[in-house]
């Protein structure tokens, strides 16, 4: 069976995920039969295609020589050549291509995304997502949106599926903010600790979207919605990690060195808290119809307490899971890991999504 696979976005994730499709691609071959062949691929500014596969060695200067991109574009050529059946992996950070899923879904091209905005919007959008998703028989996945390759929104999906009811979740979700909590001392303040996790690939494009919990309100409201809640984006209550002053800050780099001001407030905090036999956390509790993200002392001892360099943890009770929750827990942000949850995602959909023939005659775009 052949899958065409269309990538938009190579930076670090995207090219995470060449090299996992390129080391995993013999495998699959010989041992499923499934022959995934990556025919497009584009950046904001260019775009290359190769009808017959593009080799992971040879992206860069394929790319190098490529068309000017645009998404609209790079969306009419995979209708073109591959149409219902073809999979969009999104690793970019963007809304313009994350409108373009709904349209997509209904022709029949399933979705692998790690860009959380399509379903961190109104709540009648991530719906109408779905019921674009279950019009065109296609598949849509997003297990990389939160945790990164942990198996979180999938093990929920299957409690959910299976007849379990979800009681209330309590994590925490953000690589970025892990790292930073649990290096932080006199010696690594907090404006080292965000540049040393941009330079890891843990944080966002910008920075100022993981520092300001932006991104982490985002996971809550995709796990929360994915737990059957239904929520608007401002219905979670988020508490600010950084001062208004930091996070008006005009760029990145202007954020970057005007954090230096934040250090001794975190390190105060740091202290306090090691006082009280205790961690700092930026703990989310989703449950009897809220959500929340906010800044707490987490007693030693605890679970989400044994959090570990750029962990995320959550723990989901449940009918079934009511005595002790379900936890999954481990390396929460970086590009290898998040390209593991895209290419577990890939498989799913390429293993089960119909196949067919090219562009529908009743396209609605
Ligand atoms: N890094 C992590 O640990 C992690 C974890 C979970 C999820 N994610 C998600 O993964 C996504 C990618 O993150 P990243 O760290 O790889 O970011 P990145 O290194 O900045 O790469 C983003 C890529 O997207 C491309 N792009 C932007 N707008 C585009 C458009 N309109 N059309 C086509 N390509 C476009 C960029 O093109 P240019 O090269 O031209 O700029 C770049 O190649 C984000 O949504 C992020 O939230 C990341």
């Amino acid at each position: 069976m052949t899958r065409d696979l269309y990538l938009m976005g190579y930076g670090k994730v995207g090219k995470a995920f060449v090299e996992g499709l390129r080391l995993s691609r013999p495998g699959l071959l010989s041992d499923r039969g499934l022959d995934l062949r990556l025919k497009g691929v584009a950046t904001s500014k260019l775009m290359a295609f190769d009808p017959k596969g593009l080799e992971a060695a040879s992206l860069g200067g394929c790319l190098a020589g490529g068309e000017a991109s645009r998404a609209s574009a790079f969306v009419d050529r995979l209708l073109d050549q591959g149409g219902r059946g073809s999979i969009l992996i999104d690793c970019t950070a963007s809304a313009e291509v994350a409108a373009l899923y709904e349209g997509l879904l209904r022709e029949g091209v399933s979705v692998v995304t790690a860009n959380k905005i399509a379903d961190s919007g109104s709540q009648a959008s991530w719906s109408a997502l779905r019921a674009a998703a279950k019009s065109g028989k296609a598949a849509y996945r997003h297990e990389a949106t939160v945790g990164a390759g942990l198996p979180i929104l999938g093990s929920i999906q299957d409690l959910v599926a299976t007849g379990d009811e979800i009681l209330h979740i309590e994590a925490v979700l953000s690589g970025t903010i892990s790292h930073i909590f649990n290096h932080l001392g006199a010696e690594a303040p907090l404006s080292l600790l965000v540049k040393e996790a941009m330079a890891r690939g843990y944080t966002e494009p910008d920075p100022r979207i993981d520092l300001s919990a932006l991104d982490a309100a985002r996971k809550v409201l995709i796990l929360a919605r994915e737990a059957g809640m239904r929520l608007e984006p401002g219905e979670v209550a988020v508490e600010a990690l950084l001062s208004p002053a930091s996070l008006s800050a005009p760029d990145v780099p202007s954020f970057l060195e005007g954090l230096v001001a934040e250090d001794a407030g975190f390190e105060a905090r740091r202290k306090e808290a090691e006082r009280q036999g205790a961690v700092l956390r930026h703990v989310a509790l989703i449950g009897s119809g809220k959500a929340s993200l906010g800044l707490g002392s987490v007693p030693l001892g605890q679970p989400l307490a044994a959090l570990r360099g750029n962990d995320n943890i959550v723990a989901i009770s449940s009918a079934r899971y009511a005595e002790r929750p379900l936890v999954v827990q481990g390396p929460g942000a970086g590009p290898e890991v998040t390209a593991s949850g895209l290419l577990a995602d890939l498989l799913r959909v390429a293993e089960s999504a119909p196949a067919g023939p090219g562009r529908s005659s009743t396209s609605e775009r």
